[in-house]
């Protein structure tokens, strides 16, 4: 799992989210299934499948979007191009990721579960990597862990993503 991986964004086709919701609308339960293959196949809940969504299962506009918000896995924009996950279980806590996450925050511009401006940087929480004796820990693109990670090896993470270092 060492590829830097490149989340590319999917081409947003209404007619394949309407084939997903007629498919699956009839099954019990049939949100939850049919919002995720929905962003596996688009990569993101459109807003647009909402109306859709709420038509076929006979549900309000309002209770769908609860949903889809509720959920921190479902995204609502495109995905960024590199996902940032930033340790922030007890170990890594103790070692300085609460300070990292703003160091992180403030840098990208966005809280936990927001992309950067640019759209380039997804930040997310997470609770344990495994690598606990080398914290603060971070996992880029679900693909590298970086260790002893610090606000100066954050910057030079970013210069490199952005491909400007
Ligand atoms: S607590 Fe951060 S990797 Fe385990």
């Amino acid at each position: 799992m060492n590829i830097r991986g490149v989340n590319t964004q999917a081409v947003f086709d209404l007619d394949v989210i309407k084939e997903i919701v007629v498919r699956s609308k009839d099954t019990p339960g049939a949100m939850l299934p049919i919002l995720h293959e929905i962003q596996d196949a688009a990569g993101y809940i459109p807003a647009e499948s909402v109306a859709i969504i709420a038509d076929a299962l006979n549900l309000s506009r309002a209770e769908v979007h609860g949903v889809i918000t509720y959920y921190h896995h479902f995204r609502q924009q495109p995905p960024a191009r590199h996902v940032l996950k930033l340790c922030q279980a007890e170990a890594c806590q103790s070692v300085g990721s609460a300070a990292l996450a703003e160091h992180a925050k403030a840098k990208l511009g966005c809280n936990f579960h927001e992309h950067s401006g640019d759209g380039m940087f997804a930040l997310e929480p997470v609770y344990c990597l495994g690598h606990c004796a080398c914290g603060p820990s971070l996992l880029v693109n679900d693909a590298d862990v970086h260790a002893r990670m610090t606000t100066v090896k954050f910057d030079a993470l970013l210069q490199e993503l952005r491909g400007t270092k």
